[in-house]
C-alpha cells in the first residue's frame, strides 16, 4: 500500500508543485489547505498533471477540531509535510499577531495530533531567512542562526526551536527540516505555478508582470551593497527542484535512514546571483526587457546570501538540476498563460 502524506497549504507555490512529486513518486496526497492565499483550482491542476486522485480538504491548521476532524478521516497519515504558513515579510511587521498565531498555533496543532493518531514523521518547511546575513559564505547548517529581520522570520525561528524541543521531549517523532533559499519558477506543464496576492513582493513575479505590461516599472531596491554590481545576492532555487528534496527526505525518513530524529538541511543551489543578474538573464532568455530603476534599499533586506549544499548533497543525495536560464523561462511561459487567461476574462 501507498503511504499517505498530509499536505498542509498543499495548493500553495511549492506545495502544489511538491504534491507532484510526491504524487509521481508512488505517494498518495491529502491536501489541506484554507486557501487564504492559493485557489482550489490548483487541486484540479495536479490532477491534470499526475492523472492521480487528489483529496483535498478545505480546512484552516489553526482550527484544532476541524484539524481532528481531517487525522480521523484520513487514518492513517504516515507523514505530513507542513507548508501552510503566513509568508509576507512586510505583512508581518503591520500584523505580528496575525503571523504569530497562525504559523505558531498550525505547528503545535500538528504535533499534538500526530501524537494522539500515532504519526511520526514531518518535513517542516523553513528559510534561509534563520542565518540573518552570515559572517561567512556559502552559509553552512552550522552557521548561527541571527536575530530575525520581521515576525515573519521570527516564526520560522520559533517554528523550529518547538519542533527541536519536542523532538527532544519525544523520541518518536522524525523531523526534517528544509530550510529554503529563494524559490522560483514554475511547472514545465504551465499548469501550476505562483499566484501572487496582488502586488508582488518577490523579485520574479514582479520582473513578469512587469515584463508583459501589468506593472509599469520594477524598483530593484539599492545598487550601493558590498557586492560586484551592487545589488542584493540571492540563491535562487527551481521550485520543481526544490519540491523533490521533500520527496528524498520523506523516503529518508521512511528508509529509517536519519541520523538523528531532529535534522535540516539548506536546500539551495550554492550559487549566488545578484538582482541585476537575475534581469539580464530573464531579458536574455525571455527577448523582453523589463523596465526598471534602481530605488533605495528595502528595510530589513540581507546584503547577500546562498546555500552550501554539501549536507544535502551527501546525505539526501539531492542536489539542484535545473539552470536558471530554464528556471526563468518557466517563470515567463506561466506568466504569459496567466496574461492569456487574464484577457479571455476581459
Ligand atoms: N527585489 C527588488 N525588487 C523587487 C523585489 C525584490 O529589487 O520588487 C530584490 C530584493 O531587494 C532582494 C531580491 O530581489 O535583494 C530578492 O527579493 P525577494 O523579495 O524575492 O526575496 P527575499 O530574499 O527578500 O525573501 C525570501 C523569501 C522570504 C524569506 C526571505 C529570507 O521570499 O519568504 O527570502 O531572506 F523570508
Amino acid at each position: 500500500m501507498s503511504k499517505r502524506i498530509l499536505v498542509t497549504g498543499g495548493t500553495g507555490f511549492i506545495g502544489s508543485h511538491t504534491t507532484v512529486e510526491l504524487q509521481n513518486a508512488g505517494y498518495e496526497v491529502v491536501i489541506v489547505d484554507n486557501l487564504s492565499n492559493s485557489e482550489a483550482k490548483v487541486a484540479d491542476a495536479i490532477q491534470q498533471i499526475t492523472g492521480k486522485k487528489t483529496a483535498f480538504e478545505h480546512v484552516d491548521c489553526t482550527d484544532f477540531s476541524a484539524m481532528d476532524h481531517v487525522f480521523k478521516k484520513h487514518d492513517p497519515i504516515d507523514a505530513i509535510i507542513h507548508f501552510a504558513a503566513s509568508k509576507a515579510v512586510g505583512e508581518s511587521v503591520q500584523k505580528p499577531l496575525l503571523y504569530y498565531r497562525n504559523n505558531l498555533v498550525s505547528l503545535m496543532n500538528l504535533l499534538e495530533l500526530m501524537k494522539k493518531y500515532t504519526c511520526q514523521n514531518i518535513v517542516f518547511s523553513s528559510s534561509c531567512t534563520v542565518y540573518g546575513q552570515p559572517d561567512t559564505l556559502p552559509v553552512t547548517e552550522q552557521a548561527p542562526t541571527k536575530k530575525a529581520e520581521s515576525p515573519y522570520g521570527n516564526t520560522k525561528q520559533i517554528c523550529e526551536e518547538i519542533l527541536q524541543d519536542t523532538c527532544n521531549a519525544e523520541s518518536w517523532l522524525q523531523v526534517v527540516a528544509l530550510r529554503y533559499f529563494n524559490p522560483i519558477g514554475a511547472h514545465p506543464t504551465t499548469l501550476i505555478g505562483e499566484l501572487p496576492n496582488g502586488v508582488p513582493a518577490n523579485l520574479i513575479p514582479f520582473i513578469t508582470q512587469t515584463a508583459i505590461g501589468i506593472r509599469e516599472q520594477l524598483s530593484i531596491f539599492g545598487n550601493d551593497y558590498n557586492t560586484p554590481d551592487g545589488s542584493c545576492i540571492r540563491d535562487y532555487i527551481n521550485v520543481v527542484d526544490l519540491a523533490k528534496a521533500h520527496v528524498v527526505a520523506l523516503n529518508r525518513m521512511f528508509e529509517n535512514k536519519k541520523k538523528s530524529n531532529y535534522e535540516f538541511f539548506n536546500i539551495g543551489t550554492g550559487r549566488g546571483l545578484s538582482v541585476l543578474e537575475i534581469v539580464d538573464i530573464f531579458e536574455k532568455v525571455s527577448g523582453v526587457k523589463p523596465n526598471y530603476k534602481i530605488v533605495s534599499r528595502r528595510a530589513g533586506d540581507i546584503e547577500k546570501v546562498w546555500a552550501d549544499t554539501t549536507l544535502a548533497n551527501n546525505e539526501l543525495g539531492w542536489k539542484a538540476e535545473e539552470t536558471v536560464e530554464d528556471t526563468l523561462l518557466s517563470a515567463w511561459k506561466w506568466e504569459l498563460k496567466l496574461q492569456k487567461e487574464r484577457e479571455k476574462k476581459q
